[in-house]
């Protein structure tokens, strides 16, 4: 927990709106996805200024995979691409890189970089990161539950007497975000106000804040102004204060 409470020790973001912003431009969609990098840019910076300690994206859902394959490879070639340049930044200012979702639906060379990636930015021993960045690819929340639910089925097999007993916090051991703090605020930029299959276990008590800004054009300013909305609201937790 951020020793600040008004500062979310985790910000989730549903980035959306690059193709809207592309066709407004009369660009083809990949155009508005490689501007949406810059925003990731802006992000990883304001998050890391304000003591954010975990920001995480999400960059492709599992139905994503149904877009045109010309968009799905041109989206894989820009992960690939956007993990190569930007990685020893990151590295520098001390920002660890971490890749959740199904990734066996990724090429094995995409899935190499990101192995390398997420060991090249792994804090020295005792050292803290000074933010976590998570990237959410070929993720959706139901599967991520399934796969949680599976996992735990497996494991308690023999003993169902001692699954019986198992309780929330014994199911979030097998979710792929496990150890990572649930996220405080989940902002989702376009307007659009749904959690689109996102983290529907871990956002069971996130504050949600919706912006009209189409992600490419969502910066620092935008991010700082959605800190300031949280700290505004009063977390109750389904309790009375
Ligand atoms: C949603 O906009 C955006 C995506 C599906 C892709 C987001 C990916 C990036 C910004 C690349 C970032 C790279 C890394 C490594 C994090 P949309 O296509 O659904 O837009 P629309 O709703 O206007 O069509």
């Amino acid at each position: 927990m951020n020793s600040n409470s008004n500062i979310p020790t985790h910000v989730s973001i549903i980035m959306d709106g690059n193709g809207r912003w592309a066709k407004q431009k009369g660009k083809e969609r990949i155009y508005g996805h490689a501007a949406g990098v810059e925003s990731v840019r802006a992000c990883v910076e304001a998050a890391a200024e304000s003591g954010v300690e975990y920001l995480s994206l999400f960059a492709f859902s599992e139905e994503n995979w149904g877009r045109p394959d010309s968009e799905v490879s041109g989206l894989m070639s820009l992960m690939m691409q956007t993990i190569q340049n930007e990685i020893p930044s990151l590295k520098e200012k001390g920002v660890k890189f971490k890749v959740l979702g199904n990734l066996e639906r990724l090429s094995p060379e995409l899935r190499s970089a990101i192995s390398k990636a997420e060991a090249d930015t792994e804090p020295a021993e005792g050292m803290a990161p000074l933010l976590t960045l998570i990237i959410f690819l070929s993720y959706s929340g139901k599967w991520d539950i399934l796969q949680a639910a599976k996992k735990m089925a497996l494991e308690y097999s023999g003993n169902l007497q001692k699954m019986e007993s198992l309780g929330v916090d014994d199911f979030d051991r097998f979710l792929v975000t496990h150890g990572i703090p649930d996220p405080d605020l989940v902002i989702r930029t376009s307007g659009e106000k749904r959690i689109s299959n996102y983290l529907l276990w871990q956002s069971a008590y996130s504050e949600f804040y919706s912006v009209d800004a189409l992600w490419p054009d969502f910066g620092k300013e935008n991010f700082r102004l959605a800190l300031e909305e949280y700290g505004k609201r009063d977390r109750r937790y389904g309790k009375v204060k």
